[in-house]
């Protein structure tokens, strides 16, 4: 297989205008490289933009079903080869097998998903208060998107996004995360595949300050829809925002699972351990705090703990592994950070939360999956999104008490109530300030066919996926048309005899 790529330009293959590249490496395995990878700038960007401006106009006059056609074609590809790319993605972005396994399947259902809608597309027609006269409402494309995604979905992420965009006739300039080059470059592939016309979609590797930035600040840019970092994200907004472009954020979030006294303990413990553990909690819905009742603390935390114990950690090719290594040397080292933080503030650390050394960790990096206890609401690991194997119990007494938690940080993605209690799931779906909001069930294992995002800092209101995926990437037009004949006067002549 392939594994050196440059950038995806027009329909070809081109390195960076500078020459330079990237690596990408496994981080089971860190002396192994992945493969080698334009590393682009402002030029390239140009040059990408430019590509996707020029086809614009004849992607947005093509039928939406034939356009959704080619996202589907796409989608079947990645039925077909769902197991070699699972081996991609694990090796190149660690996680477990099974996990890129389902990492893929969203892309595959939210390619389904899509070309329905290609062949929906709704407007309204719109009855007019004059006579004689016809209005209606289309979804007109915004123009060229340039999509910025994060490493811990490498295909699911960019499908949500991209298969949106094309279906709804926007053209694309992808700049994916720099840990995960591969993977993007092998969807790529599918697309050209599949024959999409030459620009339509552009994928350009990078650094985020450099390629990413390029991208943000090009005027022939409509939108800029973005997963990642909040700083990240407020910086896009700003500088989109002065050119006026539409930006779509999905930033960080410290998500919480609440377990009330009645709960079904099993469960809301296989719960915890999958919210929190799963990805190695490196996903935007990961289970980050434990908002746990008094009366059930002691054996709920007795039960995570010996949960926990029984997880594998190791490389995610290897099918016992429950926890595969984190990302990179960075991220390894701010989760490190973190559990010496969250001790320094007198939360109690359980289990965990150090890097694992010895034969098959040393070439890696992994992280023992971490448990704290008397974490306070306002402590920093109970504010600041972590993005590791780490999570922290923090008491409460009440259902008020648990939603006021719940709701304390300025994030807010998505939440879970573990309660048979029907007033408890009822206040907890009417009051919780996330995006998502789930009844005996984890935080994470959201579905493509209903909205996905956040409220407060988690984003600035747009959803991905679901009925919603559209929004962002079209505008609203209203067409009337007289057929009276005569000029009439919306408002003057409502009252008046044909
Ligand atoms: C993310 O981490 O940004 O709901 C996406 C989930 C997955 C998607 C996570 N379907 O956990």
């Amino acid at each position: 297989m392939r594994t050196d790529y440059g950038n995806y330009i027009n329909g070809e293959w081109v390195e960076a205008a500078s020459g330079q590249t990237l690596t990408s490496i496994n981080p089971a395995t860190h002396s192994e490289v992945v493969g080698t990878f334009a590393r682009s700038g402002a030029p390239d960007v140009d040059r990408a933009v430019t590509a996707a401006r020029n086809a614009f106009r004849q992607w947005m006059l093509t039928p939406a079903p034939e356009r959704a056609d080619y996202v589907l074609r796409a989608g079947l590809l990645l039925e077909e080869r769902k197991e070699e790319i699972a081996h991609v993605m694990t090796r190149e972005m660690g996680k477990t097998l099974k996990e890129s396994r389902g990492d893929i399947q969203e892309a595959i259902d939210f390619a389904h998903y899509m070309v329905g809608e290609g062949r929906r597309l709704f407007g309204e027609t719109i009855p007019s208060e004059l006579r004689n006269k016809f209005q209606m409402t289309l979804r007109h494309p915004i123009g060229v998107v340039g999509l910025i995604t994060p490493w811990n979905f490498p295909i699911a992420i960019p499908t949500w996004k991209g298969f949106a965009a094309l279906v709804a006739g926007c053209t694309v300039v992808f700049k994916p995360g720099e840990d995960v080059p591969l993977c993007a470059s092998v969807l790529t592939e599918l697309f050209d595949e599949v024959g999409l016309p030459p620009g339509v979609w552009n994928t350009v590797h990078g650094l985020g300050e450099e390629a990413g930035a390029a991208l943000v600040d090009h005027p022939g840019v409509a939108g800029i829809s973005f997963t990642g970092s909040l700083d990240v994200g407020r910086m896009i907004n700003e500088r989109g925002g002065r050119q006026m472009k539409r930006v779509s954020l999905e930033l960080g979030s410290k998500n919480a699972q609440i377990v009330m006294p009645d709960a079904d303990l099993d469960l809301a413990v296989e719960g915890a351990a999958w919210g929190a553990f799963a990805t190695s909690g490196q996903r935007c819905t990961a289970t980050s705090r434990l908002i746990v009742h008094d009366d059930i603390r002691e054996e709920f935390t007795e039960r995570l703990l010996e949960r926990v114990a029984t997880m594998k950690v190791g490389n995610g090719l290897e099918p016992d592994v429950e926890l595969a290594p984190v990302i990179n040397e960075k991220q390894k080292n701010r989760i490190l950070e973190y559990i010496a933080i969250g001790q320094a503030e007198g939360a109690k650390l359980l289990c965990g939360g150090d890097e694992l050394t010895g034969d098959e960790y040393d070439d890696g990096f992994f992280v023992a999956p971490a448990v704290f206890t008397e974490v306070s609401p306002d402590m920093r690991i109970a504010q600041e999104e972590i993005f590791g194997p780490v999570t922290g119990i923090i008491s409460i007494s009440s259902i008020d008490e648990a939603v006021e938690v719940a709701n304390s940080t300025e994030y807010g993605l998505s939440c879970s109530i573990y309660t048979h209690d029907i007033t408890n799931v009822f206040r907890f779906a009417q009051e919780v300030e996330f995006g998502l909001a789930y009844v005996n069930a984890p935080t994470i294992g959201a579905e493509v066919s209903v909205p996905f995002g956040g409220m407060k800092n988690t984003g600035n209101g747009h959803r991905e996926a679901g009925p919603t995926s559209l929004d962002f990437f079209t505008e609203w037009k209203t067409v009337a048309i007289d057929f009276s004949g005569k000029l009439q006067k919306a408002q003057i002549d409502k009252q008046s005899e044909v």
